[in-house]
């Protein structure tokens, strides 16, 4: 089974994606210089994306990470969104980056930061690789550094995945419906 075989087409080239991370990083740079932010990325689907966005930021920058799990009433998001902060750093008084691989509802989102307020950071900004504003739920977001605006179809790869798979692809693609519609 090649997993490159349910793909229905490709939104996102590798190539775009480096491309982009490169751009997203020197201003990153630019930014917080002598800041030395934390990139705080949301487990599991953010890992290739700040792999490759990390590459190209030469400031100083610390890593940590945040496991959410949303409860998905059925196939949409209900709202609620359970965090656990994995703490490398204390983050009274820092600045916080928050890396996401997609903004959807914006409700994952949203209660992150809520959360994240409350330990006192100096600033809080968030990167997301992708962003589907068609299918926001929540207006009060503000996502300083997106990759691509995509529309509202099944997107997989790069970090994202279906059931747990196609995390590893190194390309954004629109699944087959075939894939998510056969039991
Ligand atoms: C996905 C994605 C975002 C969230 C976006 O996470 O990584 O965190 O959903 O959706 P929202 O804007 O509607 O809240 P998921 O819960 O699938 O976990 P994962 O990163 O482990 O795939």
């Amino acid at each position: 089974m090649n997993l490159n075989n349910d793909i229905k087409k490709i939104l996102v080239t590798n190539e775009q994606i480096e491309a982009r991370c490169k751009e997203l990083g020197e201003q990153i740079d630019i930014d917080y210089e002598d800041k030395k932010p934390i990139l705080l990325s949301l487990l599991r689907g953010s890992i290739p994306f700040v792999t490759t966005l990390s590459k190209y930021i030469s400031i100083p920058i610390e890593f940590d990470y945040m496991k959410v799990s949303s409860y998905h009433g059925g196939t949409s998001s209900t709202g609620n969104v359970a965090v656990t902060i994995l703490p490398a750093s204390k983050l009274e008084g820092r600045h916080l980056i928050i890396v996401e691989d997609i903004v959807d509802t914006g409700f994952t989102l949203s209660t992150v930061v809520k959360i994240l307020k409350t330990y006192k950071p100096a600033s809080i900004e968030v990167a997301s690789l992708l962003d589907k504003p068609s299918m926001r739920k929540v207006d009060d977001l503000d996502i300083k550094y997106v990759g691509f605006i995509v529309p509202a179809e099944f997107v997989v790869g790069f970090g994202l995945d279906y059931n747990e798979l196609y995390r590893q692809l190194p390309y954004v693609g629109v699944l087959k419906e075939e894939v998510y519609t056969k039991k």
